[in-house]
């Protein structure tokens, strides 16, 4: 057998899984085969190129026989997806990150950011999960933060892409554009509840019966307790779709227990892995979503003291949804477990249930 571990790539024909795919290729992942997985309707197909060595590779749909033998399987097809077929890859030996939120707030699945909690990798049974992509890239700016002055309570409101919706949502975003500014009738939306060309809707994910939160919103405010693991931090999220393709934008108000001051908090994200600060307002210099796209850092500017409270700080946090907020993370999650000797199946604690 050739050196290397046997990979599954599951949702690999959308905008996350391609990603992931050609980031396990540009970073050298030690794989010796990797295996795309999607739905039936993409069975068959051949992704050109897409191999670790730039190999064509087909598409494979989900059996019971198929997800036999694998290392490592990462998912990006969704929570109904990753709820029936994560535990089949663990039970049968692989590792699964999982990019839905199918499992993150399970107390058996650890939820990590590659620099912030990668201790917690340890603690995993068979299933790891990758973070929502908005609290993901704003736990990377916060957690330098927390550790110099603990965080007390934060406000955030979003600016998020369609991107993070899924394909479908970028192509309704152009259609609708395209459409509109050909002064031609839209298509009722599919996607979202509204039209969003050249709108902003206070409704980014969806509202679960009797609550007045979205899922979203809760995803923000329970993800960045667990990661952070501190139950104690106070979090208030208006999650807002706007027309951007892809980088999330999020406008973060800070309240900490001891004082932290705008220079400080920007001498600590200067030397934070995985964060540019980009702070120079004069110059019109501040993360955009437009300049992140394509980048794997988390980019934060517009540092400045709160003028309602002194022990508030104000901030702008940008990043590309599909790279840190889900592709790269989770290939920075396999690379990660392979420095540290937990891919293999000998090693790999069964998990006592999944359901
Ligand atoms: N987009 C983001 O910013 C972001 C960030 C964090 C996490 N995520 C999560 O990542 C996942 C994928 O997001 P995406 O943006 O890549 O979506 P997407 O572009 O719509 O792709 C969905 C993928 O899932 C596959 N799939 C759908 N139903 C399936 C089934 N029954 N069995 C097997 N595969 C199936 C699709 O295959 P076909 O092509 O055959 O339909 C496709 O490969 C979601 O769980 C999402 O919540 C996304």
């Amino acid at each position: 057998m050739s050196e290397g571990y046997r990979v599954a790539v599951v949702g690999a024909t959308g905008q996350v899984g391609t990603l992931m795919l050609r980031l396990l290729r540009e970073r050298e992942f030690p794989a010796r085969e990797v295996v795309p997985f999607a739905s039936e309707r993409s069975a068959g197909r051949t992704l050109e190129g897409a191999g670790v060595r730039g190999e064509d590779l087909v598409v494979r749909g989900l059996s019971e026989e198929a997800v036999r033998g694998f290392d490592l399987a990462l998912f990006s097809a969704g929570g109904g997806t990753s709820g029936q077929w994560a535990p089949v890859f663990a039970r049968e030996g692989a590792i699964v990150v999982d990019n839905s939120s199918r499992w993150r707030m399970n107390d058996d699945v650890p939820l990590v950011v590659s620099e912030v909690n990668p201790h917690a990798l340890d603690s995993h049974r068979g299933i790891i999960a990758n973070p929502n992509c908005s609290t993901m890239q704003m736990v990377v700016a916060l957690a330098p933060l927390h550790r110099e002055a603990g965080i007390e309570r934060l406000v955030i409101s979003t600016y998020q892409a369609v991107s993070g919706t899924g394909k479908a949502a970028v192509d309704e975003l152009l259609d609708q554009s395209h459409a509109l500014l050909h002064e031609q009738s839209i298509e009722p939306p599919g996607t979202y509840a509204h039209q969003i060309a050249f709108n902003a809707l206070p409704h980014a994910g969806n509202f679960a019966e009797g609550d007045d939160h979205t899922d979203e919103e809760r995803k923000l405010i329970n993800e960045t307790r667990k990661i952070l693991e501190d139950p104690s931090i106070r979090v208030s999220a208006t999650c807002v779709r706007v027309p951007v393709v892809n980088g999330h934008s999020e406008a973060v108000n800070m309240q900490t227990r001891d004082q932290l001051s705008p220079e400080r908090a920007r001498e600590i994200l200067e030397a934070a892995p995985g964060v540019t600060v980009l702070d120079d307002p004069s110059s019109a210099l501040y993360p955009l979503a437009i300049d992140a796209a394509g980048k794997d850092d988390v980019f934060v500017g517009r540092i400045r003291r709160d003028p309602g409270h002194e022990r508030a700080l104000d901030m702008w946090i940008v990043s590309d949804n599909l790279r840190k907020g889900a592709a790269t993370n989770a290939v920075q999650l396999a690379e990660l477990l392979d420095e540290r000797g937990l891919i293999g199946s000998e090693r790999v604690p069964r998990a006592a249930s999944f359901a």
